[in-house]
């Protein structure tokens, strides 16, 4: 899809590369419609829709990842990346109930905007605008984060430099959960559905799960404590690490 001429995208390999207001041109060029305009983010932030994306598992995929984090979380905890849908608020309980502290990144001023709308008033959470690929956010610093259905937007050297970030910022013994997409098997009905319209809207998703989540990790992590959970017949995973 093109994007309108007022979000100035430029055309060209999708790479990390910014323009001047430092947004990263794969979104200009090919999320516009779904995360850049602020139009796209009226449309998008409707629980129901995002589900029906999710054929319905948004919900499911949300509370594994909640389960997973625990029911408190104390000490830091880093979401890269904001989500429509009420992830955030569900994570903010946790943070609370742990006397924690959150801070969500994204490099859209807009989904700052949404996700500060969303919270409850006095949510004890910090919104930050970075690039989860050069975080500037120290070493060792969290004890955990979360990447929930972010890493298949993102071209290869992208994925590569936000999977490095956020084992960066993540102290020994932390831990970084992931939810995304994985390749559905040869029976899955959905199949021959869905990779097509992957392709027109999702162009980086099928590179991602074409390997093994491992193979984007940066050493020695990829080997390292490693659990898998798969949803829906395959076509969503889980995986949780320990640094
Ligand atoms: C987490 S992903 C997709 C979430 C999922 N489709 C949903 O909303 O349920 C969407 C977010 O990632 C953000 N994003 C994409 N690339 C980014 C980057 N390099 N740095 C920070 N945020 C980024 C977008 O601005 C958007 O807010």
């Amino acid at each position: 899809m093109t994007p309108p001429s007022e979000l100035t995208a430029v055309a060209g390999p999708a790479t990390i590369a910014a323009s001047g207001d430092g947004v990263p041109n794969y979104l200009k060029v090919h999320y516009w419609w779904a995360y850049v305009h602020p139009r796209a983010v009226r449309l998008f932030e409707r629980q129901w829709l995002v589900d029906l994306i999710l054929f319905g598992n948004y919900r499911q995929l949300r509370d594994a990842a909640l389960a997973e984090l625990g029911d408190r979380l104390p000490g830091r905890t880093l979401q890269v990346a904001c989500v429509y849908g009420d992830l955030t608020q569900g994570i903010c309980q946790r943070v609370a109930a742990g006397e924690g502290e959150l801070d969500v990144v994204d490099i859209l001023p807009v989904q700052l905007d949404n996700l500060r709308h969303k919270l409850a008033p006095g949510s004890q959470a910090n919104l930050l605008r970075h690039n989860s690929a050069d975080l500037g956010l120290p070493d060792d610093s969290y004890d955990r984060a979360i990447l929930f259905f972010l890493l298949h937007e993102q071209p290869e050297d992208v994925r590569i430099g936000t999977l490095s970030e956020a084992f960066r910022v993540v102290k020994p013994g932390g831990t970084v959960l992931i939810v995304d997409y994985a390749k559905p098997s040869k029976w899955h009905p959905l199949r021959y559905l869905w990779m097509p319209v992957l392709k027109v809207l999702e162009p980086f998703a099928k590179d991602l799960f074409s390997r093994d989540l491992t193979n984007w990790l940066p050493q020695p992590w990829a080997s390292q404590n490693f659990r898998r959970w798969s949803f829906f017949g395959g076509l969503y995973q889980m995986v949780k690490i320990e640094k």
